[in-house]
C-alpha cells in the first residue's frame, strides 16, 4: 500500500517529518505492508501534512495530520481509504485543487520528486525527446507561439529572449535560471524545485538545445535548503539516467547543469546582479544594454529565465505551442501559478489560466479572510507590487490589465490584508525595504528611499500632511523615471497605490487625493 506524506519545506514546517516517521512506526508495529513516498505538496498549506494513500478508487487524502492522530488512523483503516474525522475524500475532488489549470504544477505533489523512473511514467521528458529531434530554431519558434511570457514578473516574450540568444555567434553560450526567489507571498518556484525539480531540469535542457548552450547554472537563494538538496539529488540522477551530459540520450549533443547558492541579498534576483554574483562578485547592479542576451554572463549571449518560465517550456514542447496559447485571455497565454498568503483561510499554490479575477481567487480559492474581517487590501506581485482596494477585486489576472489600474501581477504572488491594516505603516515599509535592500548604485533608490521613509514618518506623526504628501509625490516621480532597476524603479507602485487607494490613512480625505 502506498502513502504519501509531503516533504516539501511548508509541509516539513507544520511536522511532516515526524508524521512520516510515525506512520512508519506504527505500520512496522502492526505489520502493515506500506510503502512511504515522499511527495511534493498539493499546495493547500492549511491542509498540511496532508497523508494520501493509494486506493483503487484513487488518491484519498487526510489532512491536517498530527502524531497524535497516527494511531487513530490506523484504527479506522486509512491504509484502505477508510473515513475518519480528518478524512478530506478524494484528493482530486477537493474544491480547491479540482477547479485549477495545473500545467506547469501537472506533477507537483503526485510524484516522487528524485525518482526519474516516477517522472518518466508522468509524462515527463517528453518535450525533451521531441526536442532532441527539432533543430534549435523549431524549439524557439514553437515557445514564441505557445506565447509564454516570462514568469518571474517583467512578463518579456520568452521565446523573442531566446531567439535574440540563438542569432548571437559566439563558442560558449549560457543558460541561467532565476531562482532567487525574493518577493514576500511567493513560492512557487520553491514548490516545483522542491516538488518537480526534473521539470525544471528538462526546462533548462530544452533551451540549451534552442540557443546552443551547452551549460547551465541555477541561482539558487540560500534560504531554501531543502530545494538546494532536491536539486542536487534531481541533477544527479539526471546524469546517471542520461539526461544531462556529453551525450544527452544518444543523440550526441551536451548539456551540464550545476546549482550556485545566493547569499541572501534580495538585489540578486535582478538578473544582472544574478550574473555578477555567480561571477563571484558582489552583487551590484549592471547597465543594460548589453542586454544579458547579447553579453551576459562571463560576458557570453545568456538566456536568464525564471523557474516557472523554464518549467512551463516542457510541456509546451510535448503539447505543443497551440495547446498552451489556448490557455488564457488577450496576450496572457497559458497558467499563471499564483500564491495565496497574507490574510486568508486557505493558503497555498493555485494554477490557473489567465483571466481568473482576483476576487474570484481570494473568496473561492482563500475561503476570504482568516480573521473573519473584510479583506481591505490585496498586494499583488511582492513588495514591489500595487495594493488594491476592494473597488477592483474584479480585476482580471492578465498583465494588460493590471498595467492599465497601475498595478503588477509581478511573480503571481497575492497578500491579503484586513481591515485592522493601516496603508501607511505598509508605505512606509516599501520604503524601509528599498532602503534595506537596495544595491546602492543610483542616487534616488539609495538616497530616495531614507528619505521616503523620513518622509512617512512625518506623515505617520501628522506633521503638515499636505506638503509631505507633495514632496512623497515628488520623489516618487524621480525614483521611477530616474533608477537604474525595478527595486528603486517599482518601490513607487506600493506607495502610491496605498495613497491613492486609501489616503484616509495618510491624514488625507478621499476627495483630495490626487
Ligand atoms: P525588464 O523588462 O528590463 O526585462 C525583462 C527581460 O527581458 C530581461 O531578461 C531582459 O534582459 C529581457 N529583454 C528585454 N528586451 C530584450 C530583447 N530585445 N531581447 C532579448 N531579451 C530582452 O525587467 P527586469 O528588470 O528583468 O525584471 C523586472 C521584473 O522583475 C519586475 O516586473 C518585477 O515584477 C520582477 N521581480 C521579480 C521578483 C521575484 O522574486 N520573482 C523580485 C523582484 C522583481
Ligand atoms: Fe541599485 Fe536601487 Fe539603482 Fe537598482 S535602483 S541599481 S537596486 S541603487
Amino acid at each position: 500500500i502506498k502513502v504519501f506524506v509531503p516533504c516539501d519545506s511548508s509541509a516539513l514546517s507544520l511536522g511532516a517529518e515526524q508524521v512520516a516517521q510515525a506512520i512508519l512506526a506504527e505500520a512496522q508495529r502492526r505489520n502493515e505492508d506500506i510503502q512511504l513516498v515522499r511527495n511534493g505538496s498539493r499546495g493547500m498549506f492549511w491542509l498540511e501534512p496532508l497523508v494520501e494513500v493509494k486506493t483503487t478508487l484513487g488518491r484519498v487524502a487526510y489532512g491536517a495530520v498530527q502524531v497524535k492522530d497516527v494511531p487513530s488512523l490506523f484504527d479506522a483503516g486509512f491504509l484502505h481509504g477508510a473515513p475518519h474525522r480528518l478524512s478530506l475524500g478524494r484528493t482530486k475532488e477537493i474544491p480547491f485543487l479540482k477547479h485549477q489549470e495545473r500545467l506547469t504544477f501537472a506533477r507537483v505533489g503526485i510524484t516522487d520528486p528524485v525518482d526519474v523512473v516516477d517522472y518518466v511514467e508522468h509524462a515527463g521528458f517528453r518535450g525533451l525527446e521531441r526536442a532532441l529531434q527539432m533543430s534549435g530554431a523549431e524549439i524557439v519558434e514553437e515557445v514564441i507561439h505557445s506565447g509564454l511570457r516570462g514568469r518571474g514578473g517583467a512578463a518579456f516574450p520568452t521565446g523573442i529572449k531566446w531567439k535574440t540568444v540563438l542569432q548571437a555567434k559566439s563558442a560558449q553560450k549560457f543558460i541561467v535560471c532565476n531562482a532567487d526567489e525574493g518577493d514576500s507571498g511567493t513560492f512557487s518556484d520553491r514548490m516545483i524545485m522542491e516538488g518537480d525539480p526534473f521539470v525544471l531540469i528538462e526546462g533548462m535542457t530544452i533551451v540549451g538545445l534552442a540557443v546552443g548552450a551547452t551549460k547551465g547554472y541555477i541561482y539558487l537563494r540560500v534560504e531554501y535548503p531543502h530545494a538546494y538538496q532536491t536539486l542536487q539529488t534531481a541533477i544527479q540522477r539526471a546524469y546517471q539516467a542520461g539526461y544531462l551530459g556529453d551525450d544527452i540520450r544518444g543523440s550526441g549533443k551536451a548539456f551540464h547543469l550545476e546549482v550556485r547558492l545566493g547569499a541572501g541579498a534580495y538585489i540578486c534576483g535582478e538578473e544582472t546582479a544574478l550574473m555578477e554574483s555567480i561571477e563571484g562578485k558582489r552583487g551590484m547592479v549592471r547597465f543594460k544594454p548589453p542586454l544579458p542576451a547579447i553579453k551576459g554572463l562571463f560576458g557570453q549571449p545568456t538566456v536568464v529565465n525564471n523557474v516557472i518560465s523554464l518549467a512551463s517550456v516542457p510541456i509546451i514542447l510535448d503539447k505543443g505551442g497551440a495547446f498552451y496559447r489556448d490557455f488564457g485571455m488577450g496576450r496572457s497565454h497559458g497558467t499563471l501559478p499564483i500564491q495565496l498568503a497574507g490574510n486568508l483561510k486557505q493558503t497555498g499554490l493555485v494554477e490557473k489560466a489567465f483571466g481568473v479575477t482576483l476576487r474570484e481567487i481570494l473568496y473561492e480559492f482563500g475561503g476570504g479572510s482568516a480573521s473573519g474581517r473584510p479583506i481591505r487590501a490585496v498586494q499583488v506581485g511582492g513588495p514591489l507590487g500595487a495594493y488594491l482596494p476592494e473597488s477592483l477585486f474584479d480585476t482580471p489576472l492578465d498583465y494588460e490589465a493590471f498595467s492599465a489600474v497601475q498595478a503588477v501581477l509581478g511573480h503571481g504572488g497575492v497578500v491579503a490584508f484586513d481591515d485592522t491594516v493601516n496603508m501607511a505603516a505598509m508605505a512606509r515599509y516599501a520604503m524601509e525595504f528599498c532602503a534595506i535592500e537596495s544595491c546602492g548604485k543610483c542616487t534616488p533608490c539609495r538616497i530616495g528611499s531614507t528619505r521616503g521613509v523620513e518622509i512617512m514618518d512625518k506623515v505617520m506623526s501628522h506633521e503638515d500632511n499636505p506638503q509631505q504628501i507633495a514632496l512623497l509625490r515628488d520623489l516618487c516621480d524621480t525614483m521611477l523615471s530616474t533608477t537604474l532597476c525595478a527595486l528603486g524603479g517599482m518601490t513607487p507602485f506600493p506607495v502610491l497605490s496605498a495613497l491613492n487607494h486609501f489616503p484616509e490613512d495618510f491624514g488625507m480625505s478621499k476627495l483630495d487625493k490626487h
